[in-house]
């Protein structure tokens, strides 16, 4: 098992998940889950994945609202066990610290790492500037409101393989976590800044989201070598 690798689970079908989770939980540390599960099933999803081998669940569900709202969601997840959660630093420093604060509330083995979403990979520069009014370039955002994140108490950030070397010194040892990964050869699919999982983990990525490139693939020993992965772990 490589603990540093989170599998998404990027299906609305329970029973297709319960599937990937039998296929994946001996070579991979977490998994993701977010609207497409939860939606549908509610936090439960945590609790049926869990009876199914699924260790740890990262809840992918990107809070943004008022403090005590976001208060909320966070006591839920803590209540199901939930491992690690996103929410975006866009909310402001009133929200972030509510979260904060409420995660403090459990014991540390109950207590969810809370991890800041800053700049979607979906939005560009253009975007960013012309629609929702930002001043600063998309890395300068990024990097500001990631640094704003740790200094207000989140265990981490998110950010692409290409983020990781500029943000490793401003988020100190708080976690990075490190979606689109791809192989050396493969699709790319609707990802743009994308990187091999070998050069995250050397540029400090603790850890790696990597969804099709293994869930799309019926050995799992197989989809890790492919990704240059050891499937008996680090
Ligand atoms: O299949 P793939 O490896 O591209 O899936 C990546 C996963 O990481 C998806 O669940 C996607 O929602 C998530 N993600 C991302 N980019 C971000 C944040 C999350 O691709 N910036």
């Amino acid at each position: 098992m490589d603990r540093r690798i989170i599998c998404a689970l990027d299906t609305g079908d329970l029973d297709e998940a319960i599937d990937l989770v039998h296929r994946f939980a001996p070579y991979v540390g977490a998994f993701k889950i977010g609207h497409g599960l939860t939606m549908p099933n509610g936090l439960r999803v945590v609790d049926i994945l869990r009876e199914h081998g699924a260790e740890r669940i990262f809840l992918d569900l990107k809070f943004h609202d008022i403090p005590n709202s976001v208060a909320l969601a966070v006591r839920e997840a803590a209540k199901h066990g939930v491992w690690m959660l996103t929410l975006h630093l866009s909310g402001g420093p009133a929200m972030i610290s509510a979260a904060v604060e409420e995660a403090a509330m459990y014991p540390e083995e109950q207590s969810p790492l809370l991890v800041g979403v800053s700049v979607l990979t979906s939005l560009d520069e253009a975007t960013l500037q012309g629609f929702m009014g930002v001043n600063r370039t998309l890395p300068e955002q990024m990097a500001h409101l990631s640094q704003r994140g740790v200094e207000l108490g989140l265990d981490g950030v998110v950010c692409s393989a290409h983020e990781l070397k500029v943000l490793r010194p401003i988020v100190g040892h708080k976690v990075l976590v490190t979606p689109g990964i791809r192989g050396s050869v493969g699709d790319v699919h609707d990802q743009v800044r994308v990187g091999d999982a070998q050069t995250a983990l050397a540029d400090s990525a603790d850890y790696l989201v990597i969804g099709r490139a293994l869930t799309s693939k019926s050995d799992p020993v197989a989809a890790l070598q492919q990704l240059g992965l050891d499937p008996v772990g680090a």
